[in-house]
């Protein structure tokens, strides 16, 4: 049988894996398994397809004496939900997969995913507060829409697909404005940047089109995020709930991608700096000041207005571009499964640690609230 019950048993709830282990973010579940042993809870971690009909138990892995094990674990009280899938099927089999559990056993989720960034931009909308801070977004319906669109915004655009990750497949979009043809930058689906030049400009849109190949795709104004270099960059705060289980920011981080490369994400070849320096240099003292007060600002509103939105939510990994001539904070996209290898790459041990406790410290807060 399985072992006891402890303080409080979470499942992390990963995608299904390669080997040395068959699960996904094996690091990270390890660090998550680590901390919520010292406090006292079984954590493990387990995939949809590890889940049996009818069974009292669930399969999974545990993080022990320096390794990993496989064993049988009682039903969860609450899940940490780190599988979000955007395809129908596979979603389909993990709800039913999970809605057999909860009969044998009530659990609660940790946070909800969020549901793709077109969601995300129509519920932040509604908050007058934001406002300023959204660029202007429309879901791109063909090569005419592009090209009205170019038409009506200087003739230039950032295309991103709206389940993106990573910077992957998007796009930046001008119009030459010598012969009328268009002039494209962009990362392809393998995240190499990439260039085109069409002296035809129904001929880009067409390449765009096909480029799309049948994904949902974003439109936006391209802003200028750049630093006085021409490297992209952006601010990446991590916003937790804590063991008290209110908001606070956990970090932030600044990335910087290459010279003319697009964008910052850290998997696009981004790398992770200090925000406070990487603002100062780029705006000076009191700029760096009032944009991190402002980015802090809006970190902290965001989360509670996105929960009366899409149900609880436990953290959020929100990216805000500066546009340097202006000095305008824009939020570019909020994520539900943060990362949070910038911590540890800037050495930030303080925000890298409590990036992992927080979600078991939430845990155990919600598992010693619940009625
Ligand atoms: N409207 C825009 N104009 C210019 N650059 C942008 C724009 N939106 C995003 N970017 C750049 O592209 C990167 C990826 O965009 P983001 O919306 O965060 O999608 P992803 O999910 O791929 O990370 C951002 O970090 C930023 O560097
Ligand atoms: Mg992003």
């Amino acid at each position: 049988m399985f072992s006891k019950r402890t303080k409080g048993v979470i499942g992390i709830l990963v995608a299904e894996g390669r080997a040395p282990v068959p699960f996904a973010e094996p690091g990270y579940c390890r660090k998550l398994c680590q901390i919520g042993s010292s406090r006292g809870m079984t954590v493990y971690v387990f995939c949809p397809s590890f889940l049996r009909p009818g069974s009292e138990s669930v399969p999974g892995y545990s993080y022990e004496n320096g390794g990993w094990h496989h064993k049988l674990f009682p039903p969860p009280d609450v899940i940490y939900d780190r599988c979000f899938t955007h395809d129908r099927r596979q979603q389909q089999r993990k709800r039913q997969a999970l809605s057999r559990l909860s009969e044998q056993h009530p659990f609660v989720y940790l946070t909800r995913g969020l549901t793709g960034k077109w969601q995300v931009y129509q519920a932040l909308r509604k908050f007058p507060e934001f406002e300023p801070h959204l660029p202007e977004t429309a879901r791109y319906e063909g090569p005419e829409h592009l090209a009205v669109w170019l038409r009506q915004h200087g003739g230039e655009a950032f295309l991103k697909p709206e389940h993106g990750t990573h910077g992957k497949r998007t796009l930046h979009v001008k119009r030459s404005e010598l012969h009328g043809g268009l002039k494209i930058t962009g990362r392809d689906p393998r995240n190499g940047i990439l260039h085109k030049q069409f002296s035809d400009s129904e001929e880009g849109l067409d390449w765009i089109h096909r480029f799309t190949s049948g994904r949902s795709f974003l439109i936006q104004p391209f802003l200028e995020l750049s630093t006085a270099k021409k490297e992209p960059f952006d601010i990446r705060v991590l916003v937790q709930k804590n063991d008290t289980g209110a908001w606070e920011i956990t970090g932030t981080a600044a990335r910087v991608g290459a010279r003319n490369a697009l964008t910052s994400n850290l998997h696009g070849g981004g790398t992770a700096h200090r925000a406070l320096p990487v603002l100062i240099r780029e705006l000076g003292m009191p700029g760096a000041k009032a944009a991190l007060a402002s980015i802090r600002d809006l970190a902290l509103r965001i989360p509670p207005a996105l929960e009366s939105h899409f149900g609880r939510l436990a953290e959020l990994g929100i990216d805000f571009g500066i546009d340097r001539k202006v000095g305008r904070i824009w939020v570019l996209e909020v994520n539900s499964k943060p990362g949070r290898s910038s911590f540890f790459r800037i050495g930030d041990r303080r925000s890298a640690r409590k990036s992992v406790e927080n979600p078991i410290l939430y845990a155990r807060y919600l598992l010693l609230s619940k009625p």
